[in-house]
């Protein structure tokens, strides 16, 4: 089946078309539209600011999307629209509807909608949070009995929860859902969100907008032999028995240390260097021990990254460590680099696992939608 898929819950317009069979994924075109220019200037992301630009972009880059996906003729308003070259339609629409900033979740919505009552096609309403765990498919591994219980863990701009996936309850498969596991948040972040973590630390360091790029690359250059700053800052709930984060702690901690350096301090590369590697090696420590934690305590078979703060290469290269230190017989999977961050392909992906989902009219955007209610 023909999927074409639309994201706007922050601030990527995305739009993908994906050929899905039983056998595998075709990705037939995959563009991403991103605002990240528009945003630096301010250190965040804006929500009408993006909303706006969402309207803006949104038919450009369906245009671009169809056409790569081999459709040169394509016009939104024709009842051709939906016909593929070689005489392919798209069978259904998939729509992030949650969770996210509303104004544009609704931007997306509201496209999408026109688009499957003018295609005369179904539209399925897409969870973002299961879209970033289910990107792990995206290259073609399947997800089994034997994967179950699985722990999830999706760290991104706006959120930071821990997830247990388990088979399905016979009596819920009358949900309609085309997939057998369902899912419970078991913790979350009390505060801020890891990547948000990176992004506030990144603009007290002066280093721009993602912070979670910025701050990885100053870390990288980070030689602790030869460093004259040794900075420690906390491990937030390291400790705790339950599996919720905090990370608000760790920004306070970042700007106390910043304000008491001197102006020469502040700006040198050396102090800078050695700040973004802690600050990572912060958040990295958290997130690791109270995975393979929830993985001990829940008995799981599998770990699965999820989230843009997944293309972290030091926070990936940390776990396959760990995991195979402390629990080597546990599978690890973390999505492809190129598909961490927002991008409709995983979208497409979850429309395919949820596309006997029915009642598409009373289609809305929930922008604190949870995993749970998207069984
Ligand atoms: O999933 P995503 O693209 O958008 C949301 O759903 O929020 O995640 C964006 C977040 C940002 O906070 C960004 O700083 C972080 O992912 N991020 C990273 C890296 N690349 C993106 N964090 C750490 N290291 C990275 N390499
Ligand atoms: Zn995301």
């Amino acid at each position: 089946m023909i999927i074409l898929a639309i994201e706007t819950s922050c601030d990527d317009t995305c739009i993908a078309v994906l050929e899905i069979k039983n056998k595998g994924i075709k990705i037939l075109s995959n563009v991403v539209s991103s605002q990240v220019k528009l945003h630096a200037k301010y250190g965040g992301v804006y929500p009408f600011l993006a909303k706006r630009e969402h309207q803006k972009n949104l038919p450009i880059v369906f245009k671009k999307a169809l056409k790569e996906a081999g459709n040169p003729k394509i016009d939104a308003s024709a009842n051709s629209a939906s016909t593929l070259s070689g005489n392919r339609r798209v069978d259904l629409i998939a729509v992030t509807t949650g969770p996210g900033l509303e104004p544009c979740l609704w931007t997306g919505i509201n496209f999408a909608v026109d688009l499957a009552k003018k295609l005369k096609v179904s539209l399925v309403p897409i969870n973002h949070i299961e879209a970033h765990i289910l990107a792990n498919i995206i290259n073609n591994k399947q997800l089994t009995i034997n994967n179950f219980p699985a722990v999830c863990l999706v760290i991104s701009g706006g959120h930071t929860q821990l997830i247990l996936m388990t088979p399905i309850r016979k009596a819920s498969l009358s949900n309609g859902a085309g997939k057998n596991w369902e899912y419970k948040i078991i913790g979350e972040t009390r505060d801020d969100a890891a990547g948000e973590c990176f992004d506030k630390t990144a603009r007290i360091l002066g280093l721009g907008y993602p912070g979670g790029p910025a701050i990885a690359a100053e870390a990288a250059k980070f030689k602790v032999q030869s460093s004259k700053f040794k900075v420690s800052l906390p491990r937030p709930m390291i400790y705790q028995k339950n599996y919720d984060f905090s990370f608000s702690g760790l920004k306070t901690a970042v700007l106390y240390d910043f304000k008491g350096r001197s102006a020469k301090i502040k700006k040198s590369k050396q102090y800078i260097q050695a700040m973004a590697a802690e600050i990572q090696q912060s958040i990295i420590d958290v997130l690791v021990k109270k995975t393979i934690k929830a993985t001990r305590d829940y008995n799981a078979k599998t770990i699965i990254l999820g989230g843009g703060v997944t293309a972290n290469h030091e926070l990936r290269k940390q776990f396959k460590k760990k995991i195979k230190e402390e629990l080597p017989k546990i599978q690890y999977l973390k999505p492809n680099i190129k598909f961490c961050t927002d991008n409709a392909v995983m979208i497409a992906v979850a429309g395919y696992f949820n596309r006997k989902k029915k009642g598409w009219k009373k289609i809305k955007a929930d922008a604190n939608l949870k995993i749970s209610e998207s069984q």
